[in-house]
Order: structure tokens, then C-alpha cells, then sequence
């Protein structure tokens, strides 16, 4: 008798299964495209917020040239399967509705079959629909969705009483922290675990996280306060925005701001935004400080320090493989010679080898460094300004028969070397800009007197 009932349980036991599977959020059976609203849809109401998110970095997530670039070179030629899992996996945070609605899968399915409403990247119904996060890397997001247009369902948000005659709302307490962002702004390789991308570790580790609610700064006070005008960064003032948050709804104290602008001051300009090439601007230039201190020129040296004063997270931070943040030092005599010149790119814009860059370099487990992300097995380097850090650099002057010194500093940023932009893009005609974060400049004479120093 007990031998007949065994296989009725396990019967019934794959039924509840496939039952519980079955139901949205729980993995195994995907979410459907249809479920999701358009961005536009929301915009009808929450307008303001839809023109802040509209060619943001999120909006442009899955359409951004250089990512669509980067992310079909790496793919060629790789023959290892963990490789390949890696270099396949960019979909999950660039197309993130599509990808967890089954399609796409992976980064190298066609283009073509991909849904409309999937080809807006991270966008309104996705964060409004998370409950929470299963991991705090590699988008973890878990999402309830209402089922279209017809039966919207609740959209989360920071608000404990907020009443919209076209869908239901809740607070969430998930909305408000650094968390929902850090799901995806954390970045490990799916197979070797690599760090690839710890813009939420910073933070966590950094002087701007507190367990005291009064002092912690998220990544919302300063990303979700930014307007034209506003940097909202560690050094500046971050005012609140007052408003409203639809464009019936009720006058609030403070209206979180959707630009999600960080440093890229190229990519919402191709797309026609040139506003938030500005903003990128803007904040960069809110993001550090440097200062010369000479005292031992007169032995032949004297340092720049880069403070990273507004910054939550390293400097820079994200994709820093990519990234270029480098010094530019230039010191003449009186006659006008240079008697020092580093940083300053040649005539394609390339950094010559050598120049100081501030950035991360992964190796291939043998320390050889691999430019391609997917055969990132481990940290070659790593020497990124931690928040509220410096950096010291020292620089000798050879020459001892000057008068008078002039030296120039400053710090600069590029998104991405132009040389890989071109061997991507493959052609020459797109200039990445290079943005002046800070700079200053001393002027020192020779003292005759050694007391007058
Ligand atoms: C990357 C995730 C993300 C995307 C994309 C996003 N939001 Fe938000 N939104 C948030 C978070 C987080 C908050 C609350 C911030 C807090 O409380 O710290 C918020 C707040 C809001 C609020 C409350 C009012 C306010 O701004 O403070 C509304 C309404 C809203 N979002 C609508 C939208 C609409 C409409 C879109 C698309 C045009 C959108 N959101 C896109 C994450 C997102
Ligand atoms: C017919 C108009 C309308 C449409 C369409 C609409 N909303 Fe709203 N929504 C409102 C109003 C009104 C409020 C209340 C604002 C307030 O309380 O200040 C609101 C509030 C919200 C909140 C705040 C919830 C909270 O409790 O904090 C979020 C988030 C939100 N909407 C997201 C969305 C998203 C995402 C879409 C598109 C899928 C959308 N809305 C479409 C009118 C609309
Ligand atoms: C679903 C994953 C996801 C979530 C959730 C998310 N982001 Fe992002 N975010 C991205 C991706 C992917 C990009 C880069 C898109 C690109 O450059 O092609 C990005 C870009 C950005 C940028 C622009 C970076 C630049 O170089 O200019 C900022 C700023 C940003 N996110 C802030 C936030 C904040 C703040 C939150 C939380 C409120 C958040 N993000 C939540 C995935 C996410
Ligand atoms: C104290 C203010 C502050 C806080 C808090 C903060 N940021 Fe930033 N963020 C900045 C500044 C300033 C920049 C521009 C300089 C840079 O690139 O680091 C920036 C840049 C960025 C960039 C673009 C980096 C690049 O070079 O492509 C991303 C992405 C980003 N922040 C995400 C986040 C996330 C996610 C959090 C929370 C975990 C966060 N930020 C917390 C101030 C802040
Ligand atoms: C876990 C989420 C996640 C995954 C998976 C992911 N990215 Fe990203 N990606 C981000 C975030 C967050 C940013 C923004 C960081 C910054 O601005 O530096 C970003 C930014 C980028 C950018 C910068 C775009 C620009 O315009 O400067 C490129 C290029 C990029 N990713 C390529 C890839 C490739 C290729 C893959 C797959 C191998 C991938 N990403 C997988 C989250 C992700």
C-alpha cells in the first residue's frame, strides 16, 4: 500500500510546484511583458517626473551606444563557458523588464524581438513595483507588477498617504533606502564573483552611511535632490524640492528628483537631452578639490592632494575600468619653458602612457591585465579616492637654475578612453568630452634668503 501512495505524493507534490511557481514572483515562471505600464502612461500624470527620468542614464540603459558597443566586443571571440555567461548576462540590469519577463535572455538574442516597452530601460513601473531585494548585487529586485493599463496594482513610493484615482499606493520602506539602488549598483561576475562594480559597498563603507537615521546621506539625498543648478553633491547644499508629485496631487515638502544624473556628460546629449550633459557637469565639478603644497620646493618636490569632498562612494566610482580620472600637471619657469608636463592627452585625445589615472585594472588570475570584463578573475589595482579621502602625489623638478614657478594643476574626467570608444564604435568621428573636475595653480618664487621660506 505505502510502495502504491509514494508516487501519487510525489505527483501531487510537483502539482503544488508547479502551482507555486506559477503564481508572478516567485522564479521559474517569469513575470509577462503585458503586466508592465508605459513610462508614458505614467507621464500623463507624474509629468515633471517623466521629462527628469526621460533620457536619464536609466531611460537610456538598454539604447546607450557605448554599452551596446562595449557589450558586443567583449562577446567576440570568447571560447570559455563562464566567460560567455558573463559577457551574456548584461541584460539583466540594462533591459531589466524585458530580461525578467523572458526575453531577452541573454545579451546576444536578437535585438529586433525585443518589446517596445522593454527598449525604455530602468524605468517608472520596474523601481515602482519592487517590494524588495533578494540580493544586494546583480539586480536582485523583486517585483510585483499590477496586470496593464486595466488593473495597474500598487505603485510603492515614499509617501504614507498618497491617494491616485488611477492605481493604488503604499508606502515602502524599501523606496527609502539605499538598497533599492544598490541591487544594481553592485556588480560581481556571475562565475568568478569578481568585483566589477561596487558603487553600493563604497557607500556602506564609507563616512556618509550611518546607523544613526540623523547623519546617514543615501544615495537618494544626493542623486534624488539634483536639479539644474543644484549639484546636491558631499560639498554643496542639498535643498529640498518642494512641489507636487503628480500634477493634481497635493503640495509636499520635498519631491525626490528623477534625473539620476551621475558623471556621464555624453550619452543624454546624443540622444538630444543636452541638459543633462550640463547637470553631469555640474556635478562633477561639485565632486573634489585640489590644492599644490610647495614647502619642499626648494629641494626639488612638491605634491597635489585631491580631496574627494562630495562624493559618497570612491572617485570615481561605477564602471571603473572604463573611466578616466586623471591629473594634469604643467609647471613653467619664468622664461615660459616647461620644466614639467604630465597628463595632457596627444592629438587623438589618447593618454600617453604612464599618466597618473585613477582607476581599476583586473586581471586575468595570473596578474595579467584584461581589458575585456568578462575574463575578470581578479583586482589588479584599485587606487580610487575613498569618500572624503585624498590622495597625495609627489612631483620633482629636475631643473634647479629657475627664478620664478608656475604650476598648474588639474583634475580631469572622460567616461571612457577615446581609443576604446574608437575601436568600439570603429570609426573616429565621436569625441568623448573631457570635463574639468577641478583646478587651481601657484605661482612660487626663489627665495635667496633660506629664513625667508
Ligand atoms: C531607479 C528606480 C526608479 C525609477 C526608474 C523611477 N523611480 Fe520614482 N522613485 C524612486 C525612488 C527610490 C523614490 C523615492 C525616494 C525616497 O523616498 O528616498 C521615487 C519617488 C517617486 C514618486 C514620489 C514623489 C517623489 O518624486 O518624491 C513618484 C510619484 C514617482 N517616483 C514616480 C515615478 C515615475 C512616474 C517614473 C518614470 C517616469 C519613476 N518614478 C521612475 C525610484 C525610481
Ligand atoms: C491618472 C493619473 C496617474 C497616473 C496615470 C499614474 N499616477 Fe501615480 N499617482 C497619481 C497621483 C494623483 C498620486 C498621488 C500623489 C501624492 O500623493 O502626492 C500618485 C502617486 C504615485 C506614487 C507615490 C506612491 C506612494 O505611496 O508614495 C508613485 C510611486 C506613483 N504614483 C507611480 C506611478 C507609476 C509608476 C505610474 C505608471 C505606471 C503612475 N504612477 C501613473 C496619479 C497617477
Ligand atoms: C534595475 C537596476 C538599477 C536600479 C534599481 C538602479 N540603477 Fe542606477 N543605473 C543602472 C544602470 C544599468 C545604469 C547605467 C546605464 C548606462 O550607462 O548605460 C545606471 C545609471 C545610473 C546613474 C548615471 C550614471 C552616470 O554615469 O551618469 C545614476 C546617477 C544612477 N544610476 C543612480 C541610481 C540611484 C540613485 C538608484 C536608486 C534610487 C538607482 N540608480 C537604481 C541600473 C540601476
Ligand atoms: C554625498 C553625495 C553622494 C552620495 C551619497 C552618492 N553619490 Fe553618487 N555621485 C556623487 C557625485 C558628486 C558624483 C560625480 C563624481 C563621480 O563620478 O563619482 C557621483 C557619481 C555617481 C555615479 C556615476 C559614476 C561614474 O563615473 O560613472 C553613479 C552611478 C552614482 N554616483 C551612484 C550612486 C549610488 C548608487 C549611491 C548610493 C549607494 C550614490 N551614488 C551615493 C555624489 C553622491
Ligand atoms: C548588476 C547590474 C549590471 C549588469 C549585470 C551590467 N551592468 Fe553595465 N552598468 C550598471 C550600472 C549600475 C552602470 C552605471 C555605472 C557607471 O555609470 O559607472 C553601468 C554602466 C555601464 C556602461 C557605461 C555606459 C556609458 O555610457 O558610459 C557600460 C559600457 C556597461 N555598463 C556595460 C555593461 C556590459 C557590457 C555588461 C555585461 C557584461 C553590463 N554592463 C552588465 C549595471 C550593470
Amino acid at each position: 500500500m505505502k510502495t502504491d501512495l509514494y508516487p501519487c505524493i510525489r505527483i501531487l507534490l510537483l502539482i503544488c510546484l508547479f502551482l507555486v511557481s506559477g503564481t508572478p514572483h516567485v522564479s521559474g515562471n517569469p513575470l509577462k511583458i503585458d503586466q508592465f505600464i508605459s513610462p508614458e502612461t505614467c507621464g500623463d500624470c507624474h509629468g515633471d517626473i517623466y521629462h527628469q527620468w526621460k533620457q536619464s542614464m536609466h531611460n537610456l540603459s538598454h539604447h546607450d551606444p557605448v554599452y551596446l558597443g562595449l557589450s558586443t566586443f567583449i562577446l567576440t571571440g570568447l571560447q570559455d563557458k563562464n566567460e560567455i555567461d558573463e559577457a551574456e548576462s548584461c541584460v539583466k540590469c540594462h533591459t531589466p523588464v524585458g530580461n525578467i519577463t523572458g526575453y531577452p535572455e541573454k545579451s546576444s538574442d536578437d535585438r529586433k524581438k525585443i518589446p517596445e516597452i522593454a527598449t525604455y530601460g530602468i524605468q517608472c513601473d520596474y523601481c515602482h513595483s519592487a517590494t524588495g531585494a533578494k540580493k544586494p548585487y546583480n539586480n536582485g529586485l523583486v517585483l510585483s507588477p499590477g496586470n496593464g493599463e486595466n488593473d495597474p496594482g500598487i505603485k510603492r513610493g515614499p509617501f504614507k498617504n498618497s491617494e491616485s484615482s488611477f492605481h493604488d499606493t503604499a508606502f515602502s520602506e524599501f523606496h527609502t533606502r539605499s538598497e533599492i539602488c544598490g541591487t544594481c549598483h553592485n556588480v560581481k561576475h556571475v562565475a568568478f564573483n569578481t568585483d566589477l562594480e561596487t558603487t553600493y559597498d563604497e557607500w556602506k563603507n564609507g563616512p556618509y552611511y550611518s546607523e544613526d537615521e540623523g547623519k546617514i546621506v543615501l544615495c537618494q539625498d544626493c542623486h534624488m535632490y539634483q536639479r539644474p543648478g543644484i549639484p546636491a553633491t558631499g560639498s554643496t547644499k542639498r535643498p529640498m524640492n518642494p512641489g507636487t508629485a503628480a500634477d493634481d496631487g497635493p503640495s509636499r515638502e520635498h519631491i525626490f528628483t528623477h534625473y539620476f544624473v551621475g558623471a556621464n556628460a555624453f550619452v543624454p546629449g546624443q540622444f538630444g537631452n543636452a541638459e543633462k550633459n550640463k547637470m553631469a557637469e555640474e556635478r562633477l565639478k561639485h565632486a573634489a578639490t585640489l590644492s599644490i603644497v610647495s614647502q619642499d620646493i626648494h629641494q626639488g618636490h612638491f605634491d597635489i592632494i585631491i580631496l574627494n569632498n562630495g562624493a559618497g562612494h570612491k572617485l570615481p566610482t561605477g564602471l571603473t575600468d572604463v573611466r578616466q580620472m586623471w591629473l594634469e600637471v604643467t609647471v613653467l619657469d619664468e622664461k615660459g619653458s616647461t620644466l614639467l608636463s604630465s597628463g595632457e592627452p596627444d592629438k587623438s585625445g589618447y593618454l600617453k602612457d604612464g599618466t597618473l589615472i585613477y582607476n581599476t585594472i583586473f586581471g586575468d588570475g595570473r596578474g595579467n591585465p584584461v581589458p575585456n570584463i568578462s575574463k575578470a578573475r581578479e583586482i589588479l589595482k584599485d587606487n580610487r579616492i575613498p569618500p572624503r579621502q585624498s590622495a597625495k602625489e609627489t612631483y620633482a623638478i629636475t631643473q634647479k637654475n629657475w627664478e620664478s614657478l608656475k604650476i598648474k594643476a588639474r583634475l580631469l574626467y572622460r567616461s571612457a578612453p577615446q581609443k576604446i570608444l574608437d575601436t568600439v564604435l570603429g570609426d573616429k568621428t565621436v569625441k568623448l568630452p573631457i570635463i574639468v573636475m577641478a583646478e587651481t595653480e601657484k605661482e612660487i618664487k626663489r627665495q635667496k634668503e633660506k629664513s625667508d621660506i
